[in-house]
């Protein structure tokens, strides 16, 4: 294998400097380099697929501008004119502005859009992302991938169906870290898995709010989508939308997407069995209505647990370093030893757990460095990237399992086959797999 086209020397020399600059031991840095296709080619001009970035917020705007390496954007969407201008400034290249639309639909209707970047909050995410479907488009689609589970079957059947690629934004499947410690985790370097330890940043607990004037450039109601309606608050919009359960799920779903997505890939069964909650601390009524404090215990059927925990001693958008397993990151525990990861670093309980290479015929996950990277190799080859929208639809459901736990307040029983909850408490618990959809924002809207 060579990789990149350049000598063994000069490939050695650079798995020397990533590792130096990563933390990663040497053997692993060498078998990703030589295992990722090489880079994908920034394509020619007349080769680049046209962009709309549908939600010019924070993330959809970073998104964009990565995107823009492989294609060219020529669509900005946003119901904030203001979002949609300030994105539109970032994304003109050589005085090719994108053109502002507020109702993604329009965009859809455009034949030089091939993809959408969507950074839309969580409530929208579905709908925009079933009009990719229908129109065609390809799609790299924040996490988490849905507000609902209800929502990820009807995803995962229409992506399906339609043949676009899809892309969950869950970017730590794409970091060579996180990819290790799964692989640890598979071929049981710490022994027999006993129990996986996710720690989240606490959410915010603070309120009340009071309503306001809706600013002159946001659309509330079509901000609002197919959530209540309900008076225009400014801690409910942009950004703290996320401690709201009518848009999102807290740190739970939030952060949860992340972490929960490699617990997912290392443990790598579909779903838990068992799921119980501990409410730690309750919202300040009139405030964000999502739990900032929790404990949630799940349970496998093959005995496995993982436990998601809050810390209060990380900044809730960043991740922070760890010695211990006691911050934002996450510890496999084994019969033989444990594994932590975070953004940060990985760590073991002995070094040598991570410096001996794994042998040749050991459990392979799918590599990928760079998940834009990889959702561009897969528009061109229309292969399945790597976190495709089951994948997507999956990591969220155990999110969203933990969550309606805290919300019932019980103890449930997971039927991961039937998508539905079993045994005492069913009934409750299942009406929270799906919600109600306000018109004219509901499915119809983009059918
Ligand atoms: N992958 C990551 O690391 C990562 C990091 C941050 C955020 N995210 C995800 O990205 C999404 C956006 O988060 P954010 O922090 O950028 O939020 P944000 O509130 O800053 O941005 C969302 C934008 O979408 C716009 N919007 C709302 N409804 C719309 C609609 N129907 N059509 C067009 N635009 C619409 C809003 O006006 C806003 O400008 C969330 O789902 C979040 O979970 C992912």
């Amino acid at each position: 294998m060579k990789p990149f086209h350049v000598s063994r020397r000069t490939f050695l020399q650079r798995c020397a400097t990533v590792a130096a600059m990563s933390g990663l031991p040497l053997w692993y840095v060498e078998r990703s380099l030589a295992a990722a296709a090489e880079p994908a080619k920034k394509v020619a001009a007349n080769d680049r697929p046209g962009i709309a970035l549908i939600g010019a917020g924070g993330q959809g705007t970073r998104d964009a501008q990565n995107a823009a390496g492989w294609g060219e954007v020529v669509a900005v969407c946003d119901v904030d004119e203001k979002r949609a201008a300030a994105a539109v400034e970032k994304l003109t290249v050589d005085g090719r502005a994108p053109k502002v639309y507020r109702d993604f639909r329009r965009v859809l209707e455009r034949d030089d859009v091939h993809v959408l970047v969507n950074g839309t909050p969580d409530h929208w995410h579905t709908l925009v992302n079933l009009g990719a479907a229908r129109a065609k488009k390809d799609v790299y689609a924040e996490k988490p991938l849905t507000l609902t589970i209800d929502e990820g079957r009807r995803l995962v059947s229409a992506v399906k169906q339609s043949g676009i690629v899809l892309q969950t934004g869950t970017q730590q499947r794409s970091s060579p870290r996180f990819r290790l410690a799964c692989e640890l985790v598979r071929n049981q370097r710490i022994g027999k898995l006993q129990r996986a330890k996710v720690w989240l940043p606490a959410g915010l607990r603070e309120g009340p709010f009071k309503t306001a004037a809706v600013p002159q450039e946001l659309d509330w109601d079509f901000w609002q989508g197919p959530a209540r309606k309900v008076d225009y608050v400014p801690e409910r919009c942009h950004r703290t939308f996320r401690f709201w359960y009518d848009y999102s799920g807290g740190t739970m779903t939030d952060w949860g997407a992340h972490h929960n997505d490699i617990a997912y890939w290392a443990i790598g069964i579909l779903a838990p069995r068992e799921v119980a909650s501990r409410v730690l601390t309750e919202p300040v009524p009139g405030g964000y209505d999502t739990f900032a404090e929790y404990e949630v215990n799940y349970t496998y059927a093959n005995g496995v647990k993982l436990d998601i925990l809050t810390t209060k001693d990380d900044s809730i958008y960043g991740a922070k370093v760890n010695a211990d397993g006691q911050r934002n990151g996450i510890r496999f525990e084994g019969t033989e030893g444990w594994i932590w990861v975070n953004r940060d670093g990985i760590s073991a309980s002995d070094p040598a757990l991570l410096k001996a290479p794994l042998p040749e015929n050991a459990v392979r996950l799918t590599t990928s460095n760079n998940h834009m990277e990889n959702f561009f190799d897969c528009v061109k080859s229309r292969q399945a990237p790597i976190c495709d929208v089951e994948t997507g639809h999956r990591s969220a459901t155990m999110c969203h399992l933990g969550a309606i736990s805290m919300r019932t307040r019980r103890a449930l029983t997971w039927d991961a086959a039937q998508e539905r909850f079993v045994g005492e408490s069913a009934r409750e618990a299942n009406a929270h797999v799906a919600r109600e959809l306000r018109a004219p924002y509901d499915y119809s809207f983009v059918g």
